[in-house]
This record gives structure tokens, C-alpha cells and sequence, in this order.
């Protein structure tokens, strides 16, 4: 399923390849002057001049034109391989890669299914797809089957992993069985579980070994990892299309060079924050004890 990608996306990368408008991220050719800066007074260098890209203030630009860098994607690439994924793609903070990627996957005609409780960045992606949107109850295996009869389109389910008000987990597991069998794409945002749960703090999928069976994963930076950003997980394919029509991307200046370089980190001193009794998926890894006890 992940390697698969819905009818609409990849007719939309087609017709793009066809109308020889393709957008690619490019690094900027050394020692070439660039007209297209939003960096205006040149202060993204300010007392970092002698030194090299890695230490300016920002990014002076949108990833798409001058302000994409080395340190930007060898971040990705990083991240992607921390999180046994395809690809990584950057955005600004984790409300930007829940908007981006929700609102330009699913078109009008299509169904998204998410749980009731899930993030307002999560609902703000969907209210701007145009897809119908149906909510079903909390965790709650049962009603997103039954809700799933209403489908029409091509068809989402969006759940956080880790739920941060009640501090459960989604049953991920049943989840992706339920997406295999009607054809649906699985979007998890792992946003509470990045750095607390999983061996290294990988997160949920991973430590339920799903991250081959999900379509597009969220994992952000604002929460465990101590900075701001947020990277979607997922294949090249998608990568592709979010960096053509995923508007808060291709529409911002891009991410610092400076920022999200925690990864990759090791929080295995911090893996078990968790009550298992919160949900009916028994916590991976029940042995671990976080408190020091
Ligand atoms: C589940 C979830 N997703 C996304 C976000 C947004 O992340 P960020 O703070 O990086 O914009 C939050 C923030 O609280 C969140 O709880």
C-alpha cells in the first residue's frame, strides 16, 4: 500500500511530468548569485559570513527556489533512515505537515475517515482538502468500519498514534488491517509518540513493525525532540507530490538549515512513559520503566 499511491496522485505527477512542469528541490550552484532571495539584507549570514550554509540564521527562501540546502536534505535522509522510511520531507513545524499533507492528497469526491479526537491541524488539513469528511469515535475499531460503508473516492483513515489528552494509543495494528482491506490509505501522525515511544524512541508504527503498511507517516519535532519542524514519511512518490502541490510548503520560506538536528536521537531512557491499561493494545515494550524505579 505505501508504494501505491492514489489514482489522483499519480495522474497529477504525470500530467506535471508531461507539461514539462515537474517542480525538484535543487541546491543552489556554488559561487552563483541568486536573484530570487527572500533573504533581502543579506542578514541570514550575519556573523556567520566566513562560515559555511550550515550556520545561517535561515533559509532565506522557499525550499523550491533559493532556499533549499545540503544540511536540508542530508536531514531528510537521516531522518527517512531513522525511520526505516522511503523518504523524509521537511516542512516548518508538525501544523504545517498536517495541513500540507492533508489538504493536497485527497480531492473533492474523496472520503477521509479520522478519529474523533485527533489534533485541530489534523481537521484544518481536511477542511481544506474539499474531501468528505467523516468522523469516527475514539479508538473505536467498530464504528470506523461501520463508517467506512459510506466511502466514496479514494479513501484516508488519519489517527494520532499516541493521543496526547488521553495519553492512549491507537490500535494501530487493527487499524492497518482494516485499510488493507478496503483499499484505504493510513495516515498516522506520530507526533506525541516521536521520542517516547519504541526502542530509541522511534515511535508507534515502528514498534509494531507497520512502517512497510502506512501511507504517510507525521513525525514532529515541537514535542520529545526539542526544537520545532515536523518531517512526512512516506514514498518517493508522495514526496514528489507534496513538493509539487503541497501548498505550505512550496508557499513558505523553507526550513532553518540550523534547526532539527536532534536526529538522530537515542531516548531510550524515555521509552516507556505510558498506561497500558488506557487502551486494548498492550503497550509494546511493558517490561521498561521510565520513572528510575
Ligand atoms: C497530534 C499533533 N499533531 C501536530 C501538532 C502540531 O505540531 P507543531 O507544534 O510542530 O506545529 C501537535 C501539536 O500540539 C499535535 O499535538
Amino acid at each position: 500500500m505505501p508504494g501505491q499511491l492514489p489514482l489522483y496522485i499519480q495522474q497529477k505527477l504525470a500530467e506535471q511530468r508531461k507539461n514539462h512542469a515537474f517542480r525538484r528541490l535543487h541546491l543552489p550552484e556554488a559561487g552563483s548569485i541568486d536573484f530570487t532571495s527572500n533573504d533581502y539584507l543579506g542578514l541570514s549570514r550575519v556573523g556567520w559570513a566566513e562560515h559555511s550554509e550550515a550556520f545561517s540564521h535561515g533559509s532565506g527562501g522557499s525550499r523550491l527556489l533559493s532556499g533549499n540546502f545540503m544540511a536540508a536534505e542530508t536531514l531528510e535522509e537521516t531522518i527517512a533512515a531513522f525511520h526505516q522510511a522511503p523518504t523524509a520531507l521537511l516542512f516548518n513545524s508538525g501544523y504545517d505537515a498536517n495541513l500540507g499533507l492533508l489538504s493536497s492528497v485527497a480531492k473533492e469526491g474523496d472520503s477521509i475517515f479520522y478519529d474523533i479526537l485527533s489534533h485541530a491541524s489534523l481537521r484544518d488539513g481536511i477542511r481544506l482538502s474539499k474531501a468528505e469528511a467523516f468522523p469516527f469515535l475514539h479508538n473505536d475499531i467498530e464504528d470506523l468500519r461501520r463508517r467506512l460503508a459510506q466511502a466514496k473516492g479514494s479513501i484516508f483513515v488519519v489517527t494520532e498514534s499516541l493521543f496526547s489528552m488521553d495519553g492512549d494509543l491507537a490500535p494501530l495494528a487493527e487499524m492497518v488491517r482494516i485499510c488493507e482491506e478496503t483499499g484505504a490509505y493510513l495516515i498516522v501522525d506520530e507526533a506525541h509518540a516521536t521520542g517516547v515511544i519504541g526502542h530509541r524512541g522511534h515511535g508507534l508504527v515502528q514498534e509494531l513493525h507497520l512502517e512497510d503498511r502506512i501511507f504517510a507517516r507525521v513525525q514532529t519535532f515541537g514535542k520529545a525532540v526539542g526544537c520545532h519542524g515536523a518531517a512526512v514519511l512516506g514514498s518517493q512518490d508522495l514526496k514528489d507530490f507534496l513538493i509539487n502541490f503541497s501548498r505550505p510548503l512550496i508557499y513558505t520560506t523553507g526550513y532553518g538549515c540550523g534547526t532539527g538536528t536532534a536526529y538522530p536521537f537515542d531516548s531510550t531512557h524515555a521509552v516507556c512513559r505510558h498506561t497500558a491499561t488506557q487502551t486494548d493494545q498492550p503497550f509494546p515494550d511493558p517490561g521498561r520503566d521510565c520513572t528510575g524505579q
